[in-house]
């Protein structure tokens, strides 16, 4: 599990609990509907688009044939991004906190994976038994946590990874700060975990000093709708 010096355990805990609870319970029969092709309000079709858009785009970030690699889908939620890779012939480790989504991921996979593998489980990412890889990717699973949470995640797990590691952050503009201080105006009841929005050029410069030498050749926002997410990618020298 992961620790910072600028976000002590049992604030990262709180964050994780937080976000336990809102997927595995709160939010799951939405994340189920959203993540298949069934009718969704406009709203929902917008993150619908923007969410394969950025699928896709993480997707064509990896190498076309992935047999042999190992892969961290770090957060997998409902799964789609670890089969596209075991599709490929990677051997993926597909985890999340969410139990009840790694249940449907493990349904909707398919038993035929062309050669590839998937290992689900549940979990924190964090989890040093998961071993080592040749990528990690985490599609907006760190979107609700603190910079200083993301730099210390990302930096504990390049210290795993082989290859490269990509991952998402809600970057800091002007309708998603709007749209955060909303959140802060409803009744703790009604709230999803807040999505923080991150700076890019903070959180870039953040991530040269926390992974010496790894390089950082690709940062490209999704927006369009209400999703709004940027990819970074980093690769080991
Ligand atoms: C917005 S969803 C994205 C799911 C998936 N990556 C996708 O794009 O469909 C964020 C996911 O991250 C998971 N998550 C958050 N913190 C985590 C942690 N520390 N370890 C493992 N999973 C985590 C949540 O349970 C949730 O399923």
């Amino acid at each position: 599990m992961m620790t910072s010096a600028a976000t002590p355990r049992a604030e990262w805990n709180r964050y994780r609990g937080q976000l336990e609870k809102y997927f595995d319970r709160t939010a799951f029969d939405a994340w189920k509907t959203l993540t298949t092709d069934a009718p969704v309000s406009g709203i929902r079709a917008t993150v619908r688009a923007g969410r394969t858009a950025m699928r896709d785009m993480l997707l064509a970030w990896l190498p076309g044939d992935m047999t042999g690699l190992r892969l961290l889908d770090a957060g997998c939620g409902t799964g789609a991004l670890a089969v596209e890779a075991a599709l490929r012939g990677a051997h993926v480790t597909a985890i999340d906190i969410s139990a009840q989504l790694v249940g449907i991921a493990r349904e909707r996979a398919p038993a035929d994976l062309n050669g590839g593998r998937i290992d689900w489980g549940v979990g924190d990412m964090l989890d040093p038994a998961l071993g080592e890889f040749d990528h990690v990717v985490a599609m907006d699973s760190l979107i609700h946590y603190p910079q200083a949470d993301i730099v210390a995640t990302v930096a504990a797990l390049g210290r795993r990874t082989r290859r490269s590691i990509e991952f998402t952050f809600a970057p800091r503009t002007p309708a998603l700060t709007i749209l955060h201080n909303v959140g802060k105006l409803l009744p703790r009841a009604d709230r999803a975990p807040a999505i923080i929005p991150v700076a890019a050029a903070s959180l870039s410069a953040a991530l040269v000093a926390a992974l010496p030498g790894w390089s950082q050749p690709r940062c490209e926002r999704i927006s369009g709708g209400f999703y709004t997410s940027q990819a970074l990618e980093l690769v080991r020298p």
